[in-house]
């Protein structure tokens, strides 16, 4: 195994999009930013060199982090935010994972313009287990604002009301060929392939606050791998991506020759929730066609196409073959049931929301933000800064995906952990709530990749939904969309010590507080435990 050294230098670099520029966040003055290769098992030092005037961190999502919770990157979680003129080297191994992942800052909303691709191969001389592709090709979705992001979630913040949604979708950077008010663009990403070759799309959505249909006009997909885990391949023309979400395919370039759109486009079936409904397009260009050779169009799904989005869901399955076993924790230690959904706080100050704000909660807790890392309270047994007793269960029990009654669409502030011990068995089922208004939340684990063993709608039923998991070959993943006014089943082993955050994976809902962590107490062998905190590790 190699040691594979990076250097990111945070800048800000004028970019231009819509028609109109403004200076954005970046690593080495990229965006979409640069992507990070490796192999299985390889050590990766990334020193970051914040030369920006914002504080920042930067997370490797989905990179298990066994035993290195000081390199995971969420910002008072597990380290205190590198700030201006300072650096940090995180240094990490990538124990046994290959795939495509995602790094982003994990600081307020930076993360909409600072992120970029993990690429993890297979160690040398193993081949992947499906056909070898002539090329690989990363293709990253994200959003565009004019704004500044910062600002935009600020001023949502002194309102107490949603924050505006972005401008425009992209794809590796690029909005395609939209027109919004005063501005028509053509900034369109080109794919380039050659007739008869097969591709290995690596796609991952970088968006903060929308999940996304991806399509291309006249072709299908092999899906061969989500979240750095092999599944078994299926055949689709549509693909379901949410933040912080990857999907690895395989495409033939089975036309002789033409253009074909690529769109990427929002999925949200819940009717009240304001998304950018704009469609990003891009160009599958086969190499020789000539320029005056029209466009084949593609339709996007519409916004609201459940059905779509449960076809793809559904059909994910982990590979499970000899090599790449499915080890489902088959007992459970803790089994949670954690409510996720959104709420109404008071706030007298809140300048338009009629004294109060829009806050969001799991089990009813609306996470605050703490002033030092969690993981150095932990580490160093600081008193004070976090307590232990996060509910496992609601502290109320109500018809979670109907109407709800007032009561409980307030929610109580805290910095609450929940306990596992380590190598315990854990299920947490995650509810969707109706509170404000049923919408699908991509939550993600740090630390862990969980099975997803079960799913449906309306309300978890313990005593029978259990009958019907899926404990051979769910998907194994790090972020889970779980369905509208419905639920999902997560199963993993605690066999990482640390403090792992848990969290909505739509920007906006991390802000109102639908976040919380897992402590994970230290194992008792020295290659169990949590390393030694690194010299360099920024203090608050
Ligand atoms: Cu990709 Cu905690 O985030």
């Amino acid at each position: 195994c190699k040691v594979r050294h990076y250097k990111f230098h945070v800048t800000t670099k004028n970019t231009t999009r819509l028609c109109s520029s403004k200076p954005i966040v970046t690593v080495n003055g990229k965006f979409p930013g640069p992507t990070l290769y490796a192999r299985e098992d390889d050590t990766v030092l990334v020193k970051v060199r914040n030369l920006v005037n914002h504080n920042v961190t930067i997370h490797w999502h989905g990179v298990r982090q066994v035993r290195t919770g000081w390199s995971d990157g969420p910002a008072y979680i597990t380290q205190c935010p590198i700030q201006p003129g300072q650096s940090y080297l995180y240094n990490f191994t990538l124990t046994g994972q290959r795939g495509t992942l995602l790094w982003h800052a994990h600081v307020n909303w930076l993360r909409s313009t600072l992120h970029g691709a993990i690429v993890i191969l297979p160690k040398r001389g193993v081949p992947y287990p499906f056909p070898k592709p002539d090329k690989e090709l990363v293709v990253i979705l994200g959003e565009w604002w004019k704004s500044d992001t910062e600002d935009v979630i600020n001023e949502a913040l002194k309102s107490g009301l949603a924050p505006n949604v972005s401008d425009a979708h992209t794809i590796n950077g690029l909005p395609g060929i939209v027109s919004v008010a005063n501005c028509s663009s053509q900034d369109v990403y080109k794919l380039p392939v050659e007739s008869g070759k097969t591709y290995l799309l690596r796609i991952i959505n970088a968006a903060l606050n929308e999940e996304l249909f991806f399509k291309i006009a006249s072709h299908l997909f092999t899906v061969v791998e989500v979240d750095a885990s092999y599944v078994k391949p299926f055949k689709t023309d549509t693909l379901l991506i949410a933040p912080g979400q990857t999907t690895n395919v395989l495409l033939t370039a089975d036309q002789n020759s033409g253009k074909y759109t690529i769109v990427a486009s929002p999925f949200m079936d819940s009717p009240v929730v304001a998304v950018d409904n704009l469609t990003a397009t891009a160009t599958l260009h086969y190499t020789g066609t000539l320029a005056i050779i029209s466009t084949v169009l593609t339709t996007p799904p519409p916004r609201n196409a459940t059905q779509v989005a449960n076809n793809f869901t559904k059909s994910l399955k982990s590979l499970n073959s000899k090599k790449y076993p499915a080890n489902v924790p088959l007992t459970v230690d803790h089994s949670l049931l954690f409510t996720i959904g959104l709420g109404i706080n008071p706030c007298p100050s809140c300048k338009a929301g009629n004294g109060s704000r829009a806050v969001a909660a799991v089990n009813n807790v609306t996470f605050v933000m703490p002033t030092t890392a969690l993981l150095q309270a932990h580490y160093f047994n600081i008193k004070g800064v976090f307590t232990t007793d996060f509910p496992g269960n609601p502290s109320q029990v109500y018809n979670y995906t109907g109407t709800p009654a007032v009561a409980s669409s307030q929610t109580t502030n805290g910095t609450k952990v929940y306990r596992l011990a380590f190598n315990s068995t854990v299920q947490v089922v995650l509810q969707d709530t109706g509170v404000i208004a049923p919408e699908s939340h991509p939550i993600h684990l740090h630390g862990f990749n969980f099975f997803v063993v079960g799913s449906g709608v309306g309300n978890y039923d313990p005593k029978t939904d259990q009958n019907n998991f899926n404990l051979v070959d769910p998907v194994e993943r790090n972020t889970i969309g779980v369905p509208t006014g419905g639920w999902v089943a997560t199963r993993f082993r605690a066999d990482n010590p640390g403090v792992w955050f848990l969290h909505c994976h739509f920007e906006v809902h991390t802000t109102w507080g639908l976040k919380m962590a897992f402590l994970v107490d230290n194992g008792k062998g020295p290659i169990e435990s949590l390393i030694p905190p690194p010299n360099d590790l920024p203090k608050c």
